[in-house]
C-alpha cells in the first residue's frame, strides 16, 4: 500500500483535507491523524474489519484493546451504557482534552476494539485536526498511538512514518503534538475507580473531582486482556537497555558518571537521557569521553519545565535510540504531578532496571 501523507494547518485545517481523510475512514481506511497527546492510528470503530486492520499494520496483540475517540460528550451513548457521576464530572472538566474514560460498553462496539473486555475507553480530543476529523467523520473513530508495537508513541508525523510507512492509507501531518504522552485513563467500571494510566492530566487533577479514586498498583499477565497499558513487558521499550535512576540530582548524577567510567572501560557505547540541567552538571565529565565516541547525551526539557520534558520525551529516546547505542541511562524527575506519567513511561521502558540512588548521609 502507498502512505499518502497530506500536510495540514494545526490551527485551521484544510476543509478539503479533512473530508478526504473523513471520507477514507467511513470507507473502512486506515488514517493517521494528530491529537495533542500523540498520533492516532484511526479507523471506523464499529466495522470489525476496519479496526482488525489496526492490529495488523502496528503488529499489535489482540489483546490490548483500543481507544475509541468521540468528538463530543453527546456521542458516549453511542459506545457506552450510562455514565457514572464521577465521570460526568471528569469529562465536563476536561473533555476535549488528553483524558480516557473507561464505561460499560453497548453490543454495538465490536469485542475487537475491546479485546473482549465488557468494558470501553473513550476520549474526546482537543486537537482542532482531531476533531474537525471526528465531527466530519461523524462515526467513532477507534485509534492506538501510531506506532509499532512496542516503539515509543510517536509525536511526529517522521516517527509515523520511520514505523508505518506503507501500513496506512494515509498520514495527516500538523507537526509536532504539543503534550508528547498518552492521555490519562480513568476506569469508572471500577469500584473505587481506578486511574490505569497517568497523562497530560494530573492524579491531582482527576482526585480533586474524584476523591475516592484510586492509583492501579497490580500488574496483569501477558495473555489477559490488557485493562490498562504497557502491562506486557517492553511495551515502550527502546532498542537499547534502558537504566533509570531515581533520587537526588546530585547523587544521581554522580552514580551515572561512575556508571559511564564502568561502561565505557568496558567498551560498551552508552548513551544519557536527562534534562539539560542534569547535561550541563556532567558536561565536564563527559567531555573526555565523547571524544572517544562512546557517550551520546540527548536532553528531554528541563526540571524547570516538565511540560517540556514530556513533549520531548518519546522523540529523545527514539533519537537516542538512532545512535546505536547498546544502553541508555536515564535521569528520573519524581513521580508527582506531570512527572508522574514521564516516570511511569521510563519505568515501562526500563523493565525493572531501576536504580534508587540514595542522597548524601548528613
Ligand atoms: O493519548 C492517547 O490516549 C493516544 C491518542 C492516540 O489518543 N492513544 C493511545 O492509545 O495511547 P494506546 O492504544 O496506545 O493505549 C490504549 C490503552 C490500551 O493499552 C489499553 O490498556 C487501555 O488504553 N484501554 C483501552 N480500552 C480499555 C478498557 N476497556 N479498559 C481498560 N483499559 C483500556
Ligand atoms: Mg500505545
Amino acid at each position: 500500500m502507498k502512505t499518502r501523507v497530506i500536510q495540514v494547518d494545526r490551527e485551521k485545517p484544510d476543509a478539503a483535507a479533512i473530508e478526504e481523510a473523513a471520507a477514507a475512514l467511513r470507507e473502512g481506511k486506515l488514517v493517521v491523524f494528530p491529537t495533542e497527546t500523540v498520533y492516532g492510528l484511526g479507523a471506523h470503530a464499529l466495522d470489525p474489519i476496519a479496526v482488525q486492520k489496526i492490529f495488523d499494520a502496528k503488529e499489535r496483540p489482540a489483546n490490548d484493546p483500543l481507544i475509541v475517540h468521540i468528538a463530543h460528550i453527546g456521542q458516549v451513548n453511542q459506545c457506552a451504557v450510562g455514565m457514572p457521576a464521577g465521570a460526568r464530572k471528569l469529562a465536563l472538566s476536561f473533555w476535549a482534552g488528553p483524558l480516557t474514560i473507561v464505561l460499560q460498553k453497548k453490543p454495538e462496539v465490536p469485542d475487537l476494539v475491546t479485546a473482549g473486555l465488557p468494558s470501553v475507553a473513550l476520549r474526546v480530543p482537543s486537537h482542532r485536526v482531531a476533531r474537525a476529523l471526528m465531527e466530519m467523520a461523524g462515526v467513532p473513530i477507534a485509534a492506538p498511538s501510531a506506532n509499532r508495537f512496542s516503539r515509543p508513541s510517536p509525536t511526529t508525523a517522521a516517527h509515523v512514518i520511520d514505523d508505518l510507512d506503507g501500513r496506512v492509507d494515509l498520514i495527516l501531518d500538523a507537526g509536532p503534538t504539543d503534550i508528547g504522552l498518552e492521555s490519562t485513563i480513568v476506569d469508572f467500571t471500577q469500584d473505587p475507580p481506578l486511574l490505569r494510566r497517568p497523562g497530560g492530566i494530573t492524579f491531582e487533577q482527576v482526585h480533586s473531582l474524584v476523591p475516592e479514586v484510586v492509583v492501579q498498583m497490580e500488574k496483569g499477565g501477558a495473555d489477559e486482556p490488557q485493562a490498562a497499558p504497557g502491562q506486557m513487558s517492553r511495551h515502550y521499550a527502546p532498542k537499547a537497555e534502558l537504566t533509570l535512576y531515581e533520587g537526588p540530582a546530585e547523587a544521581v548524577r554522580r552514580r551515572i558518571a561512575a556508571d559511564v567510567r564502568t561502561a565505557t572501560a568496558a567498551g560498551d557505547r552508552v548513551g544519557i537521557l536527562a534534562p539539560e540541567e542534569d547535561l550541563s552538571a556532567l558536561a565536564p565529565e563527559l567531555a573526555a569521553r565523547a571524544s572517544s565516541g562512546r557517550v551520546e547525551t540527548v536532553p528531554y526539557g528541563s526540571r524547570s519545565d516538565l511540560e517540556r520534558s514530556a513533549r520531548e520525551l518519546y522523540a529523545s529516546i527514539r533519537a537516542l535510540d538512532a545512535t546505536g547505542v547498546a544502553r541508555i541511562f536515564a535521569v528520573g524527575v519524581g513521580a508527582e504531578g506531570l512527572a508522574r506519567a514521564i516516570h511511569d513511561r521510563l519505568s515501562r521502558a526500563a523493565d525493572g532496571r531501576i536504580k534508587a540512588v540514595a542522597g548524601e548521609k548528613p
